[in-house]
């Protein structure tokens, strides 16, 4: 086996993993107000824009090369629907049209949940009658309340000119209705890419940070999906693709391999993986410290996750990959 393994030209040319800028999806955190440049501790090198500063990120990137963006908004007054979802005067949505027309080329994916936007930081909104059943009041998110929500936010994405919606507030259903409520407004050519297979981790804990989301009672455990039950992955997925999604996620991505390699042999459909805020904070906070090369380790971990079989993968590295690759 030695023989062509023996130069870096030799081992170039029979690599079959090969990444590449153009599968990567960078995702940026915008908020209200101008000349936003917040650092995020937990996610060092991430920051909070407003959409001004975003415009000219979103520019440096389109720069590079990278061809996608998935964006989060974050909100300055949340209530109990998360009614700021789908204002359309929002620094989130202003972002979108902006970026359409700057960077027309640029693929505005947009992340189509109420997480954000919740005063009590759940995906969904509560069952005012928590409790019944025996169960907790904060287990008791309203399933189909919740999809006409989602239905809202995808709409208000679509009309500003996001040309793939990416649900993940893991309600029942939420393709289907999301899918459902885009054709009969016209937008039959906007794509859903479906948080399909997406745990409940503690991985999300920078992102949370970094969105002010985290649940202000209890945790998504009754929404997001247990990692001891790797064949529910198959079923989400299934019931995704039927319901009309037309990109599948998994996530996260880097502790889940196995999980994202049976997607890939049970499926066609184009497959994502989300390297998320954890897996990010964890590699830098050992590069900073000098435990791990930085570079090295990224590339290692990135190639895996393109290795076990996603065709797209959404990081944070994506702009120091850009320069690497
Ligand atoms: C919204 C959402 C979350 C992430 C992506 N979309 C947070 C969560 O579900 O708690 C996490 C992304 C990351 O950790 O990088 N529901």
């Amino acid at each position: 086996m030695r023989r062509l393994r023996s130069s870096a030209a030799l081992r170039d040319m029979f690599a079959t993993v090969r990444l590449s800028r153009r599968q990567l999806v960078a995702p940026l955190f915008v908020r209200e107000g101008s000349g936003v440049f917040n650092a995020i501790p937990s996610m060092p090198g991430q920051f909070q824009f407003s959409a001004d500063t975003a415009l000219e990120k979103v520019r440096k990137w389109s720069d590079l090369g990278l061809p996608a963006v998935l964006l989060f908004g974050i909100p300055d007054i949340k209530d109990s629907t998360g009614s700021a979802a789908w204002d359309e005067n929002s620094a989130l949505h202003s972002l979108i049209r902006n970026i359409k027309q700057a960077l027309p080329e640029m693929v505005v994916i947009t992340d189509v949940c109420l997480c954000e936007y919740t005063d009590h930081g759940h995906c969904g909104v509560l069952r005012s009658h928590g409790g019944a059943h025996g169960k907790a009041a904060n287990t008791q998110i309203d399933n189909d309340a919740t999809l006409k929500l989602l239905g809202k936010v995808a709409i208000s994405h679509a009309r500003c000119g996001a040309d793939i919606v990416a649900p993940s507030a893991m309600m029942d259903g939420q393709v289907r209705t999301i899918r459902q409520n885009l054709d009969s407004n016209s937008f039959d050519s906007t794509a859903i890419m479906a948080y399909s297979v997406k745990y409940a981790s503690c991985f999300y804990g920078p992102f949370r940070d970094a969105a002010q989301s985290a649940p202000q009672m209890s945790d998504r455990k009754s929404y997001q999906m247990d990692y001891r039950s790797p064949r529910q992955a198959a079923q989400e997925a299934q019931a995704d693709i039927d319901e009309g999604a037309d990109i599948i996620m998994v996530k996260p991505a880097a502790t889940y391999l196995d999980i994202i390699a049976q997607m890939r042999q049970r499926f066609d459909a184009p497959l994502a993986a989300y390297h998320v805020s954890g897996e990010y904070a964890a590699i830098k906070a050992a590069a900073m410290n000098g435990w791990l090369d930085e570079k090295s380790a990224v590339l290692e971990v990135t190639s895996a996750i393109a290795r076990s079989g996603a065709d797209i993968i959404i990081t944070y590295f994506a702009e120091q990959l850009a320069g690497w690759l």
